[in-house]
């Protein structure tokens, strides 16, 4: 099994899951039966066997083409937009992938329109260099402001190497089908576009064209990716609590959280899975954060933050239960070397392989974390690949469905998201947001 949860240290009573099963059921079934808030948004539930497989074959057309032409795709997008593919090509392709490109048969892929700063576009302007480059320019509205401000840049980066026929060759779009500010301006260059499903928000969307070809472009194998999401939508498409693990994880997050544990860290031991971190705090905070509910969705990197906030999860506020996502074969078996003088008294582990060390290093830790008074669920992975990254990401989602229904949340909205946005524009003097500036300007000329 590439996947499998463990809820043995969770401190869970015999009677806590039999108790909850009612709701789990429920919430099962109304994720299921399509009748849940938010329920035009399921495009997800059924994608590996849904998805336009003649995008698909252009998808992988179109990532030959970029490694063909260039050295380096910059993937412009936020949230939802661009975390899942930075996600795949670490857990894929390791922390070092853009270093080690030249190796494989990918590009190097970086990402943009994720900030506002302008030092981090200059020092990716810095590492393009002279090299051949193509972009990727991802935002389902088409309207987001930060990766429009990206794009403008990098476009125009573009049209002065390239001419602006030689840069409509090497930007791909992937946005809404017919509506937004992106679509237009695609259609009005002629650039090759991608769509965004109307039914796929952008948390639920790294398995389509928006991670797809990033992913493909840096040298994934993508029919590996959705073979992984179609195993994980078998397996999980079945409605007994105690032999689907997906329906056990929403339940014991939900029990967690009703007993006061209302931050949820998602451990690792594998440098490879940081970025997968980043991806599941939007995925969670983004769906279940609302109406004043849910967990909040933290990540850590073990056992490097084992030497910051390890000492917190030891011993600080008791408000945690911990998530260890815990890989069981290392992508290489490094073994430590002997030394006969031992002057660093490491000979106790001369010959250990790095990953059986580390294999102890995430046992000793979670008997102290639970005995420090936070719960552990321990989710294995075979190993890292293209296969299981496509199945732990179906797995989360549905998980997610389940226990955000459970929350008596819609998971497939995102309205606090909008209030930043609304001060950004009126402060910017947006067309259409006059009416907030100068309350919005006295209020910070009283604070600033
Ligand atoms: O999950 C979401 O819906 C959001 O995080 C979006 O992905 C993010 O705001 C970017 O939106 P867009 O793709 O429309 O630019």
């Amino acid at each position: 099994m590439a996947i499998s949860l463990n809820i043995n240290n969770a401190g869970l009573r015999a009677h806590e899951l039999e108790q909850t099963k009612f709701l789990v059921d429920a919430s099962y079934q109304h994720l299921m039966s399509r009748e849940g808030a938010g329920n035009d948004f399921l495009g997800w539930l059924n994608l590996p066997f849904e998805y336009d497989k003649e995008e698909f074959a252009r998808i992988k057309a179109a990532a030959k083409k970029i490694q063909a032409q260039s050295e380096v795709l910059i993937a412009i997008g936020i949230g939802g937009s661009y975390l899942g593919a930075r996600a795949g090509l670490e857990f894929s392709k390791g922390p070092f992938y853009n270093q080690l490109a030249s190796k494989g048969e990918g590009v190097e892929v970086y990402f943009a329109g994720n900030n506002i700063s302008s030092a981090y576009v200059s020092y990716l302007m810095q590492i393009i260099g002279d090299r051949d480059f193509s972009v990727n320019v991802i935002s389902k509205s088409g309207t987001t402001t930060e990766p429009a401000v990206a794009f403008r840049i990098f476009k125009a980066k573009l049209e002065e190497k390239y001419g602006k026929e030689g840069a409509k060759d090497r930007i791909y779009a992937t946005t809404d089908a017919k509506k937004g500010a992106l679509r237009g301006l695609a259609v009005a260059e002629g650039y090759e576009t991608f769509v965004v499903p109307d039914a796929t928000g952008g948390r639920f969307s790294c398995l389509t064209a928006v991670g797809l070809l990033p992913m493909a472009a840096g040298g994934m194998d993508i029919d590996a990716v959705m073979k992984g999401c179609e195993d994980a939508c078998v397996k999980y498409n079945n409605p007994d609590l105690y032999t689907n693990d997906a329906m056990k994880y929403a339940a014991t997050r939900f029990i967690m959280l009703m007993k006061g544990k209302s931050v949820e860290i998602l451990s690792n031991y594998e440098p490879a899975l940081t970025q997968f971190g980043e991806w599941y705090k939007q995925l969670m905070a983004e769906s279940e954060g609302k109406d004043g509910k849910g967990l909040f969705p933290v990540s850590a990197n073990f056992s490097t933050d084992l030497h910051s906030i390890g000492q917190f999860i030891q011993d600080g506020s008791r408000t945690m239960f911990e998530t260890v996502l815990w890989v069981q074969k290392s992508a290489c078996d490094i073994a430590v070397p002997d030394d006969p003088a031992n002057v660093d008294g490491l000979n106790f582990a001369s010959g250990k392989t790095m990953q059986y060390m580390n294999e102890k290093a995430m046992n000793g830790t979670m008997l102290a974390h639970v005995d420090g008074g936070v719960p552990n669920i321990i989710i294995t992975l075979d190993e890292l690949n293209d296969h299981n990254f496509g199945e732990l990401v179906y797995f989360f989602w549905k998980s997610l469905g389940i226990s955000a229904y459970m929350l008596g949340v819609n998971p497939f909205n995102q309205p606090g998201v909008e209030d930043y946005k609304k001060n950004m524009f009126a402060l910017l003097g947006k067309p259409g947001y006059e009416d907030m500036k100068a309350d919005l300007e006295a209020r910070l000329a009283a604070v600033l």
